[in-house]
């Protein structure tokens, strides 16, 4: 079975409850005909209820009458909610004006549903900016226990089974943080090991990447590199990871044998570590155009509740598939906690 068909089959025995801010946007809808209609979630849209019945019509979706649909701009519960945000975030500033006018934010009232244990996850950003779909998810989810910066991971499914596991890689932080402390990035090593553990389901060998392996160039942005391997080594022990490696000795044997003898994952990580986010954002871009590889997600990992933002490029099955793996990451977390980190 292919990666994203046992997503899928997880995600359906799962039944979780997503919300989907952008209610009306034409491939959300599409993909939440899918997805409704596969019973691999149950949906919250956000949205003009005509606008939704309007734009099902046009395009034949049969199943959307499932979803619950919550009206942003009319409906019975807006000042239960900027009650709810205004307790949250005064302290911060926000004005309880401010706040009735942000629940009319299908973002901002998106991720108080979840806050207020209506839905389980989100998945937004086909017609917003990475920064809108994630500011309110930092504001009102917060981070996970433990875990200070939120990063984004991409599951990478190379069309050479030479690489990783078996073509399958983990790469990150692609998506949120410029440039991390060495504190976040060893938070990013341990948030992607378990990322591979629970959504790509590979054991971790984590490469903490840079320009030097093991020592060969000296340098303050490779001395980070190795403090957060010893970080990361120091809050899980039995983790498999190594740093600082160049690209080439963390995925190829023979180069991992000789410029990094005795690692434990040298030549053979499936988890890479960027060191800053124009690494790892131009890294995943060009392996997925070079190489021809599949790049699934971004996928958020250290929020409290799973909430994943898409490209404003993406499809109607980049959308299903996202969902999907954010209903098994509300799962994991709903079942465990961390256990990598
Ligand atoms: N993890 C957790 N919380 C965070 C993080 C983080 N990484 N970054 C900011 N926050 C929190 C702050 O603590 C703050 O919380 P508070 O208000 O409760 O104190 C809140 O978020 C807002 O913080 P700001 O510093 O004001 O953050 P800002 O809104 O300016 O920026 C953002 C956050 C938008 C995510 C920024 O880091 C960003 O733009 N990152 C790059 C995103 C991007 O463009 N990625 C590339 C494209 S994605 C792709 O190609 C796949």
């Amino acid at each position: 079975m292919d990666f994203i068909e046992h997503i899928r089959r997880r995600a359906k025995v799962a039944k979780r409850t997503i919300v989907l801010p952008e209610g009306t946007e034409e491939r959300t809808l599409m993909a939440a005909d899918i997805i409704l209609g596969e019973e691999i979630a149950e949906l919250i849209l956000i949205g003009s209820p005509a606008v939704i019945e309007k734009v099902s019509a046009e395009k034949g979706l049969h199943n959307i009458g499932k979803a619950t649909i919550i009206d942003p701009q009319c409906h019975g519960e807006k000042a239960y909610y900027a009650d709810l945000l205004f307790e949250l975030r005064k302290s911060k500033g926000l004005s309880y004006d401010a706040a009735l006018e942000l629940v009319q934010n299908p973002l901002y009232l998106g991720v108080l549903l979840i806050k207020d244990g209506r839905a389980h996850g989100e998945v937004a950003g086909a017609a917003n900016t990475t920064g809108d779909v994630l500011r309110p998810a930092f504001q009102i989810i917060k981070t996970q226990p433990g875990i200070s910066a939120v990063s984004g991971a991409f599951i990478m499914l190379l069309p050479d089974s030479n690489y990783g596991e078996n073509g399958m890689m983990v790469f990150a932080d692609c998506a949120v943080n410029p440039d991390p402390t060495a504190a976040e990035l060893a938070e990013i090593a341990l948030l992607s090991a378990e990322t591979a553990h629970t959504i790509a389901g590979i054991e971790p060998r984590v490469a903490m990447l840079s320009f030097s392996t093991k020592g060969s160039a000296k340098h303050e942005k490779v001395n980070k590199v190795v403090e957060a391997t010893n970080i990361a080594r120091l809050r899980n022990p039995s983790l498999a990871i190594d740093g600082e490696l160049q690209a080439d000795a963390a995925i190829v044997e023979a180069v991992g044998r000789s410029k990094a003898p005795g690692s434990p994952i040298a030549g053979r990580a499936n988890v890479l570590v960027f060191p800053s986010l124009e690494t790892g954002n131009i890294a995943y871009k060009l392996v997925q155009r070079l190489a021809g590889a599949e790049a699934i997600g971004p996928v958020l990992q250290g929020l409290a509740a799973p909430i994943n933002d898409l490209s404003r490029g993406c499809s109607v099955e980049d959308i299903v598939n996202l969902v999907a793996i954010t209903a098994n990451q509300a799962n994991k977390q709903t079942q465990t906690t961390t256990s990598l980190i």
